[in-house]
């Protein structure tokens, strides 16, 4: 990186004008973009020109004769840092870092910095030090640097789902193979044993899981294309009662709380059916010494969570509440990222609150989610609400 220092100090002498010093402190002075100051052998401050008091904040007077090292964060002096510089400087001809520095305020700016060591008749008399402050630059290239970051990782979320998407569809045409051939054998005399009942019934469930994989992997290699029309959310609901019953196993309870009167909102069933389904699944996994799942439902007037100053709304929420082991904050965090789970390898795939939170959006609402360890877990997903459909 190009420095002034050897400028500075060089324009004096080559210009040959008759009154150096003067040229030189004149020059010195009104550089205002860089502190310049000049360090005695052991970095007390001899002087400095107006770009120092500009940068740090410092009144002349205040900075004088203070050792140079306050400029420095305590980690750095804890570190040696200031007497790493000159002795640097000393020994190698030249210093120069970035880092953080501090000004009198306290608050911290990114410094580049240059130390020269400052010799006469091979005598040690002094440093010259320019510090710059490169805060915006510093700061500009973050943002570049985070940015590429979310595109890389988009780009590879987008490869990621192209090829969950062809395995997807091949797992689903077996699926459905497989799930015919256990149908025609429940219809065999030989079925009516309890034995190959059992194991049937075993394949069935093994075969359900499956299913619900592959449209989760599905919803999420495609991002979803909802076919929304207007249902009432009990209605589907109570429809695919069987379906979450079955899901929650032996040894947890499934319970109803439905509003009242019906609850119109523009869906896409099988979506809204999967995103019920993986909240059923997700508590039923919380709870393996057994509980009870409520799924409630009820109209809610309230502005969506992410604009609360907007105009309230009516919403249709539907809620899956467990009283299972619940999740910390770090989990809570990171729950609905895509592929992010806890559970070991094949028992979760991390998409299923992702499924829900983008099914939520996509259909024009929100979800939320929460929860705390040992109190359970409630999610709750909240559809615009339509008008009831007026009879034909
Ligand atoms: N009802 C719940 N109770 C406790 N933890 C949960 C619940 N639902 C989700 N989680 C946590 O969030 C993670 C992500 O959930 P999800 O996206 O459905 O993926 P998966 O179930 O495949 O792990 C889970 O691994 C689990 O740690
Ligand atoms: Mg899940």
């Amino acid at each position: 990186m190009a420095t002034p220092t050897p400028t500075l100090m060089g324009v004096a002498s080559s210009t040959g004008l008759n009154d150096e010093p003067r040229q030189l402190a004149l020059l010195i002075r009104s550089v205002t973009d860089y502190a310049i100051y000049m360090l005695d052998p052991n970095g007390y401050i001899r002087s400095w020109n107006p770009g120092g008091e500009r940068i740090k904040g410092y009144r002349d007077e205040e900075i004088v004769g203070e050792h140079f090292s306050r400029f420095y964060t305590p980690e750095d002096i804890a570190r040696g840092e200031p007497q790493r510089g000159l002795e640097t400087a000393r020994t190698q001809g030249r210093f120069e870092a970035e880092a953080w520095r501090l000004r009198k305020d306290g608050t911290r700016f990114r410094a580049n910095v240059v130390i020269d060591p400052i010799w006469h008749n091979d005598e040690l008399i002094g440093y010259a030090k320019i510090t710059r402050d490169v805060t915006e630059r510093y700061e500009a290239q973050q943002h570049l640097f985070e940015a590429q970051k979310a595109l890389a990782q988009s780009q590879r979320l987008e490869a990621i789902g192209k090829l969950t998407l062809g395995l997807a569809h091949d797992f689903n045409n077996l699926l459905t193979v497989i799930v015919n051939s256990l149908d025609l054998i429940a219809l065999h005399p030989f079925a009516s044993e309890p034995r190959p009942r059992e194991w049937i019934e075993a394949a069935l469930r093994a075969t359900d899981r499956g299913t619900l994989l592959t449209r989760q992997l599905l919803a999420f290699g495609r991002g979803q294309t909802l076919a929304p029309e207007l249902h009432d959310i009990n209605d589907l609901l109570t429809r695919s009662s069987e379906l979450y019953r079955r899901a929650c196993g032996p040894t947890v309870g499934f319970r109803f709380e439905l509003a009242g009167q019906p609850l119109y909102a523009q869906v896409d069933a099988a979506q809204f059916e999967a995103a019920v389904l993986n909240l059923v699944v997700n508590s039923r996994d919380a709870m393996p010494g057994g509980g009870t799942i409520v799924v409630r439902t009820q109209r809610v007037e309230r502005a969506p969570p992410d604009a609360p100053e907007a105009p309230v709304r009516s919403f249709v929420c539907v809620e899956v509440i467990d009283d299972g082991e619940g999740m910390s904050a770090e989990v809570v965090e990171r729950a609905i990222e895509p592929f992010f789970t806890t559970k070991e390898v094949g028992r979760g795939s991390g998409l299923g609150l992702s499924q829900v939170f983008g099914f939520a959006k996509q259909s024009g609402g929100f979800a939320t989610l929460s929860s705390e360890p040992g109190h359970g877990t409630t999610v709750s997903m909240c559809l615009p609400a339509s008008e009831e459909p007026s009879d034909e």
